[in-house]
């Protein structure tokens, strides 16, 4: 058996109590700091934050971005002091982002409103250090590790899809680069040492008013205008190489000049960032698919076997993917002899297959091959309706309908025991489904659930069961299948990932698509919950028949609430010091938080803020081990 024994942690807090308050929530014996808020300078060339909004799209470019959500610390020399904290930014609060909101002139975006806001999005790498007598931890200024990547930087794509008819572009007639990484959602990491970042809702930031390809209105590209309107800056003065006109993918007759069709194309990718050589740029790797990338999920590495990747597709009824490397893992490449990390994600992330997930109602599945020949359920080859595997990595969605995957509820992140490999997938919810199946066995299903499943990556098979369904503690028992109490009660799963010692942690979002309109988030604002399970193979009994009530006891019954959120805030990203005695965590879109004049997180301001999300630093007073 591959199984390692470690031994099993111990929660060492009692479970939170309900709390909705403009501040964060964290049990006795703990504090809470607010660390690189939005607009934190990463150098002087940024000036510092403005409270109102005044600050400069240029600002925006040596600062942290708006909206954090995925993240890792990467440790300095193995530190558990000094690190590189790596943070994506979602999306973007117009309204807080500007002093009175976004403006549009004559129907027009101003081009330094629209640079300001691709500048807010993208990925932020902060250098960080805990150099305060009472470990507190603080951006170091001007460090040439700190890092911006927006939604206009230079990217390299790589993978089947680089250099193909698909991606070429004016910017980058070859078809090998991009300009831009967008709404960067979750995260994952790699044996090597770097860093993935999922482009989630990219695409509605880009217009087609046209009649849309497959390609495109199967991703969701807006039909009328784009989410910001980032297109409307077209032919401003002050453009360059097409920087606004990108955004519209419509058809424009055979000028090569201004067709940007393709542009939307180098975008739903794993991004992978090397945040120890500032020098380096971000890949796009192409083999993991195109779509809306929640998160990205490494499996336990096992020498001579390959690698695979989980990654959910965050819509209703989209699937789930595993990538699966050609390479076998080799041990040495955890650490490049030539410092060259992303050669090593060349070798492993640009040669694999990618799947997508078949979800049975024995308790098993199986992974669909996303290949030229694999076989659709009509019978044809993913080549004969696509093309070659370029054409069908861009097709990604619609060339998983055709062969019988399972439609989920809204596929959020996965996370991976560090011991028994086994794989847990939030899905957040799905108020839309009637129909259900077994892995997805609620209708109006607003509160989510959690799957989980074991598997090889040499196998095409996995066994799955519902490891908790979310629930107000006072709904009927065909509703809260898992027993859940006023204790751990929560719903909308979201954010979800293992430490090293086998501890899972929980994190909710119940912020948007109506989300908050569930029992649940009316008693209790956004939180992180944490449980250790046993693993899915020490099960002595699967149970998943959707008419059965509470699913199994044992690994939920010591589900506990760790941490609340701030009013209308989700939580999410989650990151820890190699010593486990500092938590990281993400705040995003809080209403009226952090107060200022402090970095107590947990403090309510008296009076209204500019809300700014940010990531907050969880200690014990003690400084010992959290969580346990
Ligand atoms: Fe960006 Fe699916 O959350
Ligand atoms: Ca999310
Ligand atoms: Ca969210
Ligand atoms: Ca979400």
């Amino acid at each position: 058996s591959r199984i390692q024994h470690a031994p099993t942690p111990t929660l060492g807090f009692a479970s939170l109590p309900a709390a909705m308050t403009d501040a964060c929530v964290v049990p006795p014996g703990y504090r809470a700091t607010v660390l690189g808020a939005w607009g934190t300078p990463l150098s002087g060339q940024a000036a510092p934050w403005r409270s109102d909004g005044g600050n400069s799209s240029s600002d925006l470019l040596h600062t942290t971005g708006m909206h954090h959500d995925g993240m890792h610390y990467f440790p300095l020399a193995g530190s558990s002091r000094e690190g590189l904290l790596v943070v994506n930014h979602e999306y973007i609060d117009e309204a807080a982002l500007h002093p009175d909101g976004p403006t549009l002139v004559d129907g027009r975006r101003p081009a330094e409103e629209v640079r300001k806001e691709i500048n807010a999005h993208g990925v932020s790498v902060m250098h960080i250090r805990s150099t305060q007598p009472d470990g507190r931890w603080d951006v170091v200024l001007n460090s040439p590790y700190n890092r911006r990547f927006t939604s206009a930087t230079t990217m390299t794509l790589s993978g089947p899809v680089a250099g193909s008819r698909w991606v070429r572009t004016p910017f980058a007639p070859d078809g090998k680069a991009v300009r831009g990484t967008n709404n960067n959602c979750g995260n994952g990491t790699t044996p090597w040492g770097t860093y993935l970042s999922a482009e989630e809702n990219w695409a509605m930031c880009f217009v087609n008013r046209g009649e849309q390809p497959l390609h495109q209105a199967r991703v969701g590209v807006a039909a009328q205008a784009g989410r910001y309107q980032w297109e409307t800056a077209a032919g401003d003065a002050s453009e360059v190489a097409g920087e606004f006109a990108r955004f519209d993918v419509s058809e424009r007759g055979t000028d090569a000049l201004s067709d940007w069709r393709n542009e939307v194309n180098g975008f739903g990718y794993l991004v992978e960032i090397d945040p120890y050589d500032p020098a380096s740029r971000a890949v796009k790797r192409t083999a993991m698919g195109r779509f809306a990338h929640e998160a990205a999920a490494c499996g336990k590495p096992v020498a001579g076997e390959p690698l695979a990747f989980y990654s959910g597709d965050d819509a209703r009824f989209e699937y789930v993917y595993r990538y699966v490397s050609d390479a076998l893992w080799d041990p040495r490449d955890a650490k490049p002899a030539d410092g060259n990390h992303l050669a090593v994600g060349h070798k492993y992330l640009d040669h694999g297959t990618l799947y997508v997930a078949r979800f049975d109602a024995d308790g098993s599945g199986e992974w669909l091959a996303l290949t030229p020949p694999t076989r659709t359920q009509d019978g044809r080859t993913l080549g004969e309706v696509f093309g070659d595997l370029a054409a069908i990595l861009i097709h990604t969605r619609a060339a998983a309908d055709l062969l019988g995957a399972t439609p989920m509820d809204r596929p959020e992140w996965t996370a991976v025991h560090p011991q028994n490999g086994d794989v847990y997938l939030t899905l957040t919810n799905n108020n839309q489904r009637t129909e259900t199946n077994a892995a997805n066995p609620r209708a109006n299903n607003v509160s989510g659930h959690i799957v989980r499943w074991h598997d090889e990556p040499g196998s095409h098979r996995f066994v799955w069961d519902v490891f908790v369904f979310g629930s107000p503690a006072e709904a009927e028992a065909a509703t809260n299948r898992s027993a859940l109490t006023a204790a751990n009660q929560f719903a909308s799963p979201d954010g979800i990932a293992f430490d090293e010692r086998g501890i899972l942690w929980i994190q909710t979002d119940n912020g948007i698509d109506d989300g908050r309109n569930n029992a649940v988030a009316k008693a209790i604002n956004d939180q992180m919950l944490a449980v250790v399970p046993q693993a899915l193979s020490a099960r002595t009994e699967r149970r998943i028949d959707p008419a059965l009530p509470a699913i199994n006891s044992a690994n939920q019954a010591d589900l506990r609430r760790f941490f609340i959120a701030p009013n209308e805030a989700e939580i999410t990203g989650f990151a820890y010091t190699p010593d486990h005695c500092t938590l990281f965590l993400n705040i995003q879109h809080p209403a009226n938080w952090p107060a200022s004049g402090t970095t107590d997180a947990t403090v309510a301001s008296a009076q209204a803020v500019r809300p700014r999300s940010a990531t907050v630093a969880i200690q014990k007073h003690d400084g010992t081990p959290v969580g346990v």
